[in-house]
């Protein structure tokens, strides 16, 4: 059968990165040495038409002439030497075709190098083949094949029962291996996409369901292989743009970067990590100095300049301003250890992220796993080839995602001594965290989130209310405080004037001095909206980048509302007399930003005071708070219990 020659007929009208219609999906093929890898990829280039014209009558003739049996394996090993000789034009990636998806067959030369592959990033694979010889069954590294493909998140797992011909075709010894198989993934929880019976060598169940395998009633390889689902492109996620270099060019100062996902044009909103600086993208531009037009996106290395000077440093990544990474000092990740000296806790590391790197201390070890027993054996160290969890502890902030949120940057590498000593995924990162000595292990409460919200109602929360002195911040948050309190809630104010007065006392109003005020109110209330409290913030916040400093620390918990009552009617209230005017003088004198109020571009609520009342104003923060999940929907659950 011949797959090029059938037009999709179910092909997506969009078009994909490959320039066609057709997904691309990239796969790899694994398993036990002399199970059939070789023979099953010469067998679906032939299958599918992709071989050069004559190239298999060639070989066979060849074999032929040499009174060797043929081997489809012979194919690659001839499509090698074409390429080790510089010949064929790309073979570095063997591609096929099946009816609906362009498939690329991920070069897997050895072990360790496959997963150092795959772990830095240097490939990347959205869907795996693992084969399995009938006769010989489970073996050692099938199992640890099946295991690396799970750490990997590689979900996508058709699994291939290769040689029946040598075990006549047996539907029962099938049946055993795949039981066998199937429950050992589940454990790891990978369901096989399929499990499929084939002869590599004759052809059975490669593309073509023949009468020896009559009893199965599933999938090819090859219609398997058309299911497999492409990874969202890389266009789709948030922009990440590593900063590689900074160009000056007679004024203008070129912000360079290759963009590994998103996209950009001019005049986006961006941030600029770790800094969190905002600014917007004045041109992008082409090398070395035309500006483009248009949204440029993942792949394309691009220069910008921004319509404001800022500090920008190679290793800073520019996003989005609503879909920042997040900056951490503290992450989770799950690394594959090549190092002969086993990782251990208390190690000083390098970790890198991206273009950027960072001294960094291993604060826990969990999981560290031999692969190919599968059994933890122990969690004090990782040794050469194994796997593990570990919490690592960064002396410089690094911005960074976790993997399943984007495979491009959710990825680190570990050097020791400047060798590359392990790679990674980052599972988690502790938004806002600093970094923490090895000895000092952070208490956790005795009582469980869940816990708490099943007595208050309510989930914890950070409630931040931003507006113009005056606007009416501290008088909401009071009525809100009573609101949540009186039904069972626990609410606790943070105003901060009051913190001024006594955690914060210390502090002036130069821009430093406000930042770390805000980032002080941001750390407390995070603390209290982890333990199930809701935490309501009352304070002006007057620049945009501290109130984003704060909603990174407090990330999924942070709720902005912008009291945007208007500033005529803020000054004619003026409840505080000398006192806002001697603070508003201070602001202005140290900052000129009392002037200069920015307002909130995406809060999550705005209100405006002066054309409602109190009680109408917090009703709607009340229904706010419950569509955010944040209060529990009584109706709901009254509805749920009847
Ligand atoms: P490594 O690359 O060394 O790990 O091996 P591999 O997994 O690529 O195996 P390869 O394709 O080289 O096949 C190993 C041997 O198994 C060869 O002699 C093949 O001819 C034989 N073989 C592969 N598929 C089949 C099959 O379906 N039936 C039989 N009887 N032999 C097969
Ligand atoms: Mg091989």
């Amino acid at each position: 059968m011949n797959m090029i020659l059938n037009p999709a007929p179910s092909a997506p009208p969009t078009s994909m990165p490959n320039g066609t219609t057709r997904p691309q999906v990239r796969i790899v093929i694994v398993g036990h040495v002399d199970h059939g890898k070789s023979t099953l990829v010469g067998r679906l280039l032939h299958e599918t038409g992709s071989l050069p014209e004559g190239k298999l009558e060639m070989l066979q003739a060849v074999s032929a002439r040499r009174g060797m049996a043929f081997e489809w394996s012979f194919l690659l090993d001839a499509l090698q030497t074409e390429r080790d000789q510089g010949i064929t034009i790309d073979t570095t990636q063997i591609r096929f075709r099946t009816n609906s998806r362009d498939i690329v067959l991920i070069d897997a030369p050895g072990h360790a190098e496959f997963l150092r592959n795959m772990i830095t990033g240097a490939s990347q694979a959205d869907g795996a083949v693992l084969i399995i010889d009938a006769l010989e069954g489970v073996r050692d590294q099938t199992r640890r094949h099946g295991y690396l493909l799970h750490l990997l998140g590689v979900k996508q797992v058709a699994v291939v029962v290769n040689k029946m011909d040598r075990v006549d075709f047996s539907a029962e010894r099938f049946k055993a291996i795949s039981d066998e198989f199937s429950a050992h993934l589940q454990v790891l929880g990978v369901t096989p996409t399929a499990v499929i019976p084939i002869s590599a060598r004759d052809g059975d169940g490669v593309a073509a369901r023949t009468d020896r395998i009559g009893w199965y009633a599933g999938p090819t390889v090859v219609e398997a292989l058309d299911r497999l689902e492409p990874a969202r492109p890389l266009e789709a996620l948030a922009l990440r743009l590593p900063v590689q270099a900074i160009y000056k060019f007679d004024d203008r100062r070129i912000v360079a970067g290759r963009i590994e996902s998103g996209s950009l044009s001019a005049g986006d909103e961006i941030v600029i990590m770790p800094a969190g600086k905002i600014a917007r993208i004045k041109t992008v531009e082409s090398w070395p100095e035309t500006p483009i037009a248009g949204r440029q996106g993942a792949g394309r290395s691009v220069g910008i300049t921004l319509d404001r000077e800022l500090f920008v440093e190679r290793g800073d990544t520019i996003a989005h301003t609503a879909t920042g990474p997040r900056e951490t000092r503290r992450l989770r990740a799950r690394i594959f250890w090549l190092h002969d000296k086993e990782l251990a806790k208390g190690d000083q590391i390098l970790l890198r992220c991206g273009p950027k790197e960072s001294r960094a201390t291993v604060v826990a070890i969990e999981k560290a796993v031999d692969p190919g027993e599968l059994a933890s054996v122990e969690n004090k160290a990782i040794g050469l080839n194994h796997v593990g969890e570990i919490d690592i502890s960064l002396s410089n902030p690094i911005a960074t995602d976790p993997y399943t949120e984007n495979p491009r940057t959710g990825r680190l590498v570990i050097e020791v001594a400047g060798r590359i000593a392990g790679g990674g995924l980052v599972l988690s990162v502790d938004a806002g965290q600093r970094a923490v000595p090895v000895d000092i292990v952070p208490v956790e409460s005795a009582l469980r989130p869940d816990e708490r919200s099943a007595r208050y109602r309510h989930n914890g929360a950070v409630v931040w209310l931003t507006g113009l002195p005056a606007a009416g911040k501290s008088t909401l948050a009071k009525a809100l405080e009573r609101r949540l309190f009186t039904n069972g809630g626990s609410p606790i104010l943070l105003d901060g004037d009051t913190l001024r007065a006594g955690l914060n006392g210390d502090l002036g109003f130069s821009a430093a001095d406000r930042s770390e005020n805000i980032r002080r109110l941001a750390e407390v209330a995070t603390h209290l909206a982890r333990n199930g409290h809701i935490a309501i913030v009352a304070a002006v916040s007057p620049a945009r980048e501290d109130r984003a400093a704060a909603r990174r620390i407090a990330d999924t918990l942070f709720r902005e509302i912008h009291i945007a009552t208007p500033a005529e009617v803020c000054e004619g209230r003026d409840p505080k007399g000398h006192y806002k005017k001697a603070r508003a003088g201070a602001l202005a004198s140290f900052t000129g930003i009392g002037n200069d109020y920015q307002r909130p571009e995406a809060a999550e609520l705005t209100i405006d005071t002066s054309s409602r009342t109190v009680a109408d104003a917090t009703d709607e923060i009340e229904r706010m708070l419950q569509q955010s999940g944040v209060l529990f929907d009584e109706v709901a659950d009254l509805a749920a219990n009847i």
